[in-house]
């Protein structure tokens, strides 16, 4: 008969013991409730464990029990914080990712945000991108309006991209991704771009250009921060695909805190999934998900 397989945590008396129990789970779930705003149901027991099991690793503890007594420690916290919500997070992102916001950036913000600059000579828009991931969001502003300003040489522009975990700010800074990901940036703009690492022996990647790195910089940012350290005449902020990890209150808190970062007449972009989230704030409805102070 085939041996059962076994998992590698798992004890060879069958005891599976490489869990959080309800109390060390309940008591992260709190933790990053207060410090991310991040909601862990228990149905998000299992994704935790599995994650966090890369930590127990990098460590050389024993287990998720141990990880739990060496989190909660006293001093342990502010140590372990950081890797804790990069555990926790999910930072998926891509290039293009909701194509129609930058069709719409190209064609009618800019056009309008320019128009209300009128009597300003080369005037500089200020695009945020509040939960940046790696940067593909960050990084696609550039190339759409590095293109534009290029056409009508009446604006110039600075991107600020900005997110709680620290390990992805360090890949936007780095601007190096694998080939795969930028398929969906348009031949043209990868041809201008994007550079292609020819090392031999490694995964094919691809880096930003210089003269689209300097436009672009990285800051960590805790949404959930009572304020936040960034300038109050911003065009567009691009809030797309965090606000629903939020509790209520929390996803319009945040809104609130961004609104007064921005110039009026500017613009926030919600997630597609978001945009009730925004309805719910006194802002102008310009399309789904886009929304305008007034
Ligand atoms: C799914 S990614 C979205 C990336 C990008 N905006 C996009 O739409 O492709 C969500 C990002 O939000 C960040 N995040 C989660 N909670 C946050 C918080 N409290 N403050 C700032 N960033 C947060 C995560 O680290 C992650 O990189």
């Amino acid at each position: 008969m085939p041996q059962p397989i076994r998992k590698l945590d798992q004890r060879s008396d069958g005891v599976d013991d490489d869990h959080l129990s309800l109390r060390d789970f309940q008591r992260i779930a709190d933790l990053i409730g207060e410090e991310v705003g991040i909601k862990l149901p228990p149905a998000k027991r299992l994704m935790v464990e599995g994650r966090l099991r890369k930590r127990v690793r990098a460590l050389g503890l024993r287990g998720l029990d141990a990880y739990s007594v060496h989190l909660f420690q006293r001093d342990g916290l502010a140590a372990e914080l950081p890797h804790l919500i990069d555990a926790v997070t999910t930072n998926k992102t891509d290039f293009f990712r909701e194509p129609e916001h930058f069709d719409l950036l190209e064609h009618r913000l800019v056009p309008a945000l320019l128009d209300l600059r009128r009597g300003e000579r080369q005037p500089l828009l200020k695009i945020w991108s509040a939960a940046s991931s790696t940067g593909a969001e960050a990084y696609t502003l550039a190339m759409v309006l590095a293109d534009l300003a290029a056409q009508r040489h009446d604006f110039r522009f600075a991107i600020l991209g900005t997110d709680i975990s620290n390990t992805v700010l360090r890949q936007g800074v780095r601007a190096v991704y694998p080939t795969e990901l930028v398929a969906p940036v348009p031949p043209a703009k990868q041809q201008r771009y994007l550079m292609h690492a020819r090392r031999p022996g490694t995964r094919p990647e691809v880096r930003i250009v210089p003269e689209l790195r300097r436009l672009v910089r990285f800051a960590h940012l805790n949404l959930m921060d009572a304020a936040y350290p960034f300038d109050r005449d911003v065009d567009v902020i691009f809030l797309r695909n965090v606000l629903i990890y939020f509790e209520k209150a929390d996803q319009e808190r945040v809104i609130r805190r961004l609104i007064d970062h921005l110039r009026p007449g500017g613009y926030l972009i919600l997630g597609h999934s978001e945009s009730m989230i925004g309805t719910a704030v006194a802002m102008r409805q310009i399309a789904p998900s886009v929304f305008q102070k007034t």
